[in-house]
Formats: structure tokens, sequence, C-alpha cells
């Protein structure tokens, strides 16, 4: 992980934010070859979801919503974490966190004069009983001064108005679905869309985490890729394995190892408040097994709950059967940065070439930052021009880098450490044959291939289907 972190400082991936002023704990900037690798892995995303299904359309709703949607959705009462306090040295900690590191000791018995949730670190009302009365701080190692949980709600809050005290208070979503319930009667209206269909959304989200870490896994400011797709009750469940099957093996298309991703059904109590059933597709990170992506029956909590707090009906007429009833929801929730993560953590291998080390990210070519490295052998004959003018060709299809000075070795290593898939030398045979040499990046094979094919032959490639 450490190398990891590394390589996306020293090549522009991501910075710390803030950097200059010390930083702020657990957000962070995407550099140049960040943001390239960040759009390009959400523009694969949204073509999966919205080109490649006729029955999944768009929107983009904005951050700041009425307070209302989140009384509605539950986030106000039920976004919360039991949250202990040191009186002696101020740490904070998640109770959960607490009962597993004890469990794991087997202390528990010995430190809790409450009920101790079995299992079933998630439930809420069993974690605010629990009691530690001679439990030791994890922090300082005093016993005796940790406070009972006390409720914490994740949103963020500001304020919309022209003074602080009178203006209203709004939250900065910490998800981006709701943007999409409070906008499913207006795509029915508007897109011609009848059941079972989708509605696809990629956004900032933001959420004040207790325990965020592991670089961009888990932070405070962060972007989801949401797909919610309305289906009758009756399919709900149909359709819940439908979309796990589909989006497993939409990671195995984007190139991550298979036997690094799972599938995993949560348990009663690892349920949100909204969901009847979910899995989550985990990664096999350098710290564990995580969630990349969780896919949940959200039944018809969410219309149900919006037609309660907005008095409008949010049912739906077949009308083929002349049913009304309020659809039933699939959710398809990935993190965008995650997803980054996972690319960069599952992409990183390091061997030697001609006895020197070299370092290569394997990113699948569709969502590498450059396509293609174009360097001329040597600067001048004319060598240079030519490569100018070959990349220039190639930009139409795909981000290229050109490179003219250092040795053609340390170049293709240079691109190879950023996930740049295929290396292009422009040399003095070239000139004769107007061929160039084209290297890949995985099995470090080269050929030689006509200039004016090259265009055409970078276009096929990097058709994703
Ligand atoms: N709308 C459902 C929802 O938000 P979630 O499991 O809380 O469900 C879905 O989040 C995905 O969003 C996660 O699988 C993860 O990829 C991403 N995510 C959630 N919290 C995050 C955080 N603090 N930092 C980065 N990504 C996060």
């Amino acid at each position: 992980m450490d190398k990891v972190v590394s390589l996306c400082k020293r090549r522009g991936f991501v910075f710390q934010s803030s950097e200059i002023y010390g930083g702020l704990a657990s957000i962070w900037d995407y550099g140049p070859l960040g943001i390239a690798l960040k759009n390009n892995i959400a523009n694969y995303w949204w073509r999966e979801m919205t080109q490649l299904h006729d029955n999944i359309v768009g929107v983009d709703a904005a951050i700041l919503m009425h307070p209302q949607v989140w009384k509605a959705s539950g986030h106000v009462d039920g976004f919360v974490d039991p949250l202990v306090d040191c009186k002696q040295c101020k740490a904070r900690f998640k109770a959960q966190d607490l009962i597993k590191q004890w469990r794991a000791k087997k202390k528990l018995a010995a430190i809790s004069d409450g009920e101790i949730p079995d299992g079933g670190e998630g439930d809420i009302e069993q974690l605010m009983k629990v009691r530690w009365p001679e439990a030791a701080c994890p922090s300082c190692g005093t016993t005796g001064n940790l406070t009972a949980p006390r409720q914490f709600n994740l949103m963020l809050k500001t304020f919309l108005g022209p003074v602080e005290e009178s203006a209203a208070v709004v939250y900065l979503r910490p998800e981006t679905a709701q943007g999409i319930y409070v906008n499913y009667q207006n795509v029915v209206n508007t897109a011609r869309v009848k059941l079972p269909f989708g509605i696809a959304q990629i956004g900032k989200a933001f959420r004040n985490e207790i325990t965020p870490g592991n670089f961009i896994f888990r932070t405070r400011e962060f972007e989801q890729m949401e797909m919610q797709f309305f289906v009758p009750p009756a399919d709900a469940t149909e359709w819940l394995v439908k979309w796990c099957d589909k989006r497993f093996k939409y990671y195995k298309k984007l190139g991550i190892r298979p036997d690094k991703l799972r599938l995993h059904q949560h348990t009663p109590q690892e349920l949100a408040h909204y969901a009847a059933d979910a899995y989550d597709i985990e990664y096999e990170f350098p710290f564990g097994w995580q969630e990349l992506e969780g896919i949940h029956n959200r039944t018809d909590f969410d219309l149900k709950r919006h037609t309660e707090f907005s008095g409008k009906d949010l049912s739906y007429m077949n009308e083929e059967t002349k049913e009304r009833f309020v659809p039933y929801i699939i959710e398809t929730s990935s993190g965008l940065n995650r997803t980054l993560l996972t690319c960069l953590v599952d992409g990183y291998y390091e061997d030697t070439q001609d006895g020197e080390a070299r370092t290569v990210l394997r990113l699948a070519p569709e969502i590498a930052p450059f396509k293609a490295g174009v360097f001329s052998l040597v600067k001048k004959d004319g060598l240079a021009e030519l490569a100018d003018q070959l990349a220039n060709d190639l930009r139409k299809v795909g981000a290229v880098f050109v490179d003219h000075s250092g040795s053609i070795g340390r170049r293709y290593r240079r691109m190879d450490e950023i996930g740049t898939p295929w290396g292009i030398t422009v040399d003095y045979q070239t000139k004769e044959d107007q061929t160039v040499t084209l290297r890949d990046r995985d099995t470090l094979e080269q050929l030689r291939i006509k200039m004016n094919e090259l265009p055409g032959w970078m276009a096929a490639k990097l058709v994703v289907g």
C-alpha cells in the first residue's frame, strides 16, 4: 500500500488537500494523472450503465437538497454512529470498533456491565446500552474514563441564507441516491421510461467519518456512481441477483483480478435501515477484504417515505394491466475513488527488465490516463517532427504523451509506471517505410506497424464490449 501511495504522490495521481497548510484530514486532491484516471473510470461506468442499457437514463441532481429529504430518507435519525469518548485523553472511538477489539481479545465479559451485542456490532439500539466501567482507553491506557456511547450524526451541515443563525440548515448529501428518488416522477413524466428501468448518477457525497483512512479508501468527501433500478415488487429478488451478477462481471471487465473479488451477503444486523437484502462486492485490499460496491434491495422504502413527507403520490401505473403500485428499488452503489484505488492496487507490479527494476501499473487501456507514449529515437533529422505529427493523429482517439529526450528504455519505464499501455517509437526506418515500433506494456512484445494504421488500431483496441 505504501508503494501505491508513494507512486500516487511522485507521479501526480493524488495529493493531500491543502498540503501547503499541513493538509486537511481525510480529504484528497487529484493531480493531472489522477483526474484523467478518475474521469476515465467515471466515463467507463457511465457508458456501461447508460449507453449499454437501453432502459437506464441519467440525471445530475444538486448536492444541496431540501432538508426534509433527509428526514424522509431516515438519515437525520438513522445515519448515526454511537461514539465513546475518553474523559482523560479526549480520544473518540466508534463503539463498534471497541467491541470488535475487545471481542478479539476475549475481554468483553470482564469489562462490560451491559448487554453485549452478539455478533451484531451494527445494531445501534444494542450498542447504546453497552457500558464499560472498568475498561482501559485504547489510546491513553487509563481505566474508568470511557463514557457511555453517544449518537453522532455523520451528515455534514451548512447554512443557506444571509445570516447564519436564522438561515435554514441544509446537509451536504451523504449519498447521491436521494437526488434520484426526488426526481423519479420527473423522469417518468419526461423520459418515456417503463418499468423496469434505471436512473444513474455520478456525484460527490460527504460523510463526517469517525475513522476515515487507508489513503483514499474512506474519506470525508468522495464520489459515488449510483444506479437505482425501479421494478415491480414481485420481481425485486430476481433483479437483485441479476444486478449482483452484472456488477461482478463489470469489475472483471475493468481488469480487476477475479480471485481478488468476492460477494458478501449482509447479515440481518449489517443491513442498512432501508434494505431488505443486500450484497457487497468486496476486494482484497492490502488491509483486508473491504466493500467496493453495495447492491441493495431497498424495497419501496424510499418512494413511500418521500410520498409521506412530500405529500406527492409516487406510485406507478402499469398502463397494460391498469395496476397501480409503488415500485421496489434495486440499487447499485459504487465508490469512484474506491474503484480508482482498487485499479491502482490491483494493477501495481514490480519486475526486472534488462537488469533494471521496473514498476508497472497494469491499468485497462480504456481507463489509462495516457493510451500511448510517442517517442522519437533522436530529436534531430526530422524524427521529432514525425513523432509530433503521429501524436496529433492519435490524440483524436485518446490522450498520448510525447517525449523526445532520454534513453528509450527509460522513457518506456516512465510510461509503464503510470499505466500507459503502448509505447511507440519513431526511428530512422520510419522515414523509409513509414512504420514505427509498437511496444506492449504487459507482454513487452514489439512489432512494426504503419503509422497511418495506428489511429485505427488504437481505436479498435479501446472499444469496450
Ligand atoms: N446509497 C447507498 C450507499 O451510499 P454505502 O454502502 O454507504 O451505500 C456505497 O456506500 C459505496 O460508496 C461504498 O461501497 C463505497 O465504495 C463508497 N463509499 C461510501 N463511503 C465512503 C467513504 N467515506 N469514502 C469513500 N468511499 C465511500
